[in-house]
Parts: C-alpha cells; sequence; structure tokens
C-alpha cells in the first residue's frame, strides 16, 4: 500500500531523511519510531505529498508522491503534528468544513461526525468553539478531523501525545477498529507500549533506516526476550538448574521472580518451568517481560548512533 525507495529530504544541507526502503501492506498498523528529529514527520509529510523528497521516492496506493499529489491526498489522512484547527468554528463545523472539502455526501457526513464525536466522548460539547477546547479536547477533534472522509491510509502524527491515558484508548482501540475496516495506518510514536500494542511492524529510523519488522521479530533478532516466571519461593538450587539449560542466556532473581533471559521462547520456556518444577519449585504464572520493545529500541538506536 505504501512503498518507499530510497525515499531522502535534505534541509539546507542537512540531511533529515536518508535514503528509506522499505514496504507497508495494506491493512497494516505501521509504526515510525526514532528519536527527536529523526525525520517521521518529514517522512510522514512527504508521504502526504505536503513536501517533495529531494531524492528517491514512495508509492501510496500505486500513486507517485513526486506527480501524484491530488489523488494521494483525496486517498489519506493526516493528523499533522501541530493541527492547525479553525479556532471560532464549532467542533462540528469543523469537521463538517472537512468532509466537504473531501465530497462526502451529506448524509454520510452527519453519520461520520456524530459517530466520531460520540467515540471521542465530545458529541455534548459539538456546539462549542474549538478554541475554548483544552488542548486533549482539541487533539480528538483533529483525531476526528484526519478520519472524517474514511480515508484507505491514515497518517497519524503522535496520535495520543497530548490526552488522557482513557482517551488514549479510546482512540487505540479505534484505530485497531479501523484495521478491520481494512484501513491502513502509519503511526509516529514515541509511546513504545502503544507501538507494541498497536503495530503489526515498525520501523526505527534516525535519519537512516536503523530496523525494520514486527516488536518481536526485532525482540528476538537482538535475543533481548525475558521471561518471567513467577515463583511461591526461589531458591539456589533452581536458579542454578535454570542457568544451565541450553538457550538462556542468564537469569536475575527479583524478589520471588525470575528473570530469565531466552533466545527462543516457545522453545525455552517450556524447560524452564519443567526445571523449576522439577526441582521444587511452585509456579503462580510465567509472563514475557512487558517493555521488550523499549529494550529493543534502546539498543538499537544506541548501535545506530555508534555505528
Ligand atoms: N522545514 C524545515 N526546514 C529545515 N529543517 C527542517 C524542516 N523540517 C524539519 N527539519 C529538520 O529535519 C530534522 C527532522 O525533523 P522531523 O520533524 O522530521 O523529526 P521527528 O522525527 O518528527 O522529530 P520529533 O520526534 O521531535 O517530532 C530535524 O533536524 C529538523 O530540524
Ligand atoms: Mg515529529
Amino acid at each position: 500500500m505504501i512503498r518507499l525507495e530510497r525515499l531522502t529530504k535534505e534541509f539546507d544541507g542537512l540531511t533529515a531523511v536518508d535514503g528509506l526502503t522499505f514496504e507497508v501492506e495494506e491493512g497494516e498498523i505501521f509504526g515510525l519510531l526514532g528519536p527527536n528529529g529523526a525525520g517521521k514527520t518529514t517522512t510522514v509529510r512527504m508521504l502526504c505529498c505536503l513536501i517533495k523528497p529531494t531524492a528517491g521516492t514512495a508509492f501510496v496506493g500505486g500513486l507517485d508522491v513526486r506527480k501524484d499529489a491530488i489523488e494521494i491526498r483525496e486517498m489519506c489522512g493526516l493528523l499533522p503534528e501541530a493541527p492547525g484547527l479553525y479556532g471560532e468554528l464549532s467542533a462540528y463545523r469543523n469537521l463538517e468544513f472537512y468532509a466537504k472539502l473531501y465530497g462526502v455526501p451529506r448524509s454520510k457526513r452527519e453519520e461520520n461526525i456524530k459517530k466520531l464525536l460520540k467515540m471521542l466522548d465530545l458529541w455534548d460539547r459539538k456546539d462549542d468553539p474549538v478554541g475554548t477546547f483544552s488542548k486533549g479536547m482539541q487533539q480528538k477533534i483533529a483525531i476526528a478531523r484526519s478520519m472524517v472522509h474514511e480515508p484507505r491510509v491514515l497518517f497519524l502524527d503522535e496520535p495520543t501525545a497530548a490526552i488522557s491515558p482513557e482517551a488514549a484508548k479510546v482512540v487505540r482501540d479505534f484505530i485497531l477498529e479501523l484495521k478491520h475496516e481494512r484501513c491502513t495506518i502509519f503511526l509516529c510514536t514515541h509511546n513504545l507500549d502503544e507501538a507494541e500494542r498497536l503495530c503489526d511492524r515498525v520501523a526505527i529510523l534516525n535519519s537512516r533506516l536503523i530496523a525494520v519488522g514486527s516488536p518481536s521479530e526485532l525482540e528476538k533478532s537482538l535475543g533481548l526476550g525475558k521471561t518471567e516466571v513467577h515463583l511461591e519461593r526461589v531458591s539456589e538450587e533452581i536458579v542454578r538448574a535454570v542457568e544451565k539449560l541450553d538457550g538462556v542466556r542468564d537469569v536475575e532473581v527479583s524478589g520471588n521472580k525470575l528473570l530469565v533471559g531466552v533466545r527462543d521462547p516457545d522453545e525455552v520456556n517450556p524447560l524452564i518451568v519443567e526445571t523449576v518444577v522439577g526441582h521444587g519449585g511452585r509456579v503462580r504464572y510465567v509472563t514475557r517481560t512487558p517493555h521488550a520493545l523499549e529494550e529493543t529500541y534502546l539498543k538499537l538506536v544506541r548501535e545506530g548512533e555508534s555505528g
């Protein structure tokens, strides 16, 4: 659905985006991760045809960003980093304005606006001027605006950066619902938990592409995954036995749990459990360490910077 081919952008000698090549499948939720200034917003702006690449190109729905700007803009929705809304217009009118611009027929327009405002919990504020809204409420209106014409491809530049946890959950659920409708979603985020929960695949960027893959593939490729075994009680004997298993990298003890570095959890986790039980351990539950993507991300970005 989206294909980047050596996509590059320079600003006065600074290479903000350097030769990106990767693809995003139709119906995929794809995350773009990277430090501040890594070129995420610049990439999105090129894909939405707001700025032209310096070199290379990209295709959205088979259309070339260098040539087919109008068609691509019709197909796409964009939540920009700094959404400009019409402060003096009401929430409803802001959305209506955009829906009209995209030629959404009246009845569909009314249906979509109502659905979006209800979902984002702003239906009862629909007639208030957006200029009087809080930052998070404005962000929600901007999100609704990016979707009001039911785009096939949706670019979201940090959609949940300014909003409360409960609103972020609504937005995430909404993104997942759009995925079921086969919308392709391209998401820039600094929230790695969110990326891990939502994204089928992610790209890690620091001007250049550092890595691309599903969160679990990336984690596996670095061998960073950890298995947590929560026990009634940890003993020396159990720790020593687990350390000896093939495929176990290291074992840490934290209170009543073992943190076991494993390369291939599918293969090694059952062995760990057997070994623990065989040495008299009583297992309460077994889980993967949360924030695995965070660790992967930090390692890859650091390696990318030093190399
Ligand atoms: N219009 C512009 N003119 C000059 N330089 C620019 C322009 N837009 C972006 N840059 C530069 O390009 C680089 C990448 O910026 P970009 O906004 O794409 O980063 P980002 O990954 O979105 O960062 P953040 O996480 O902070 O949003 C930065 O060094 C920035 O200063
Ligand atoms: Mg940005």
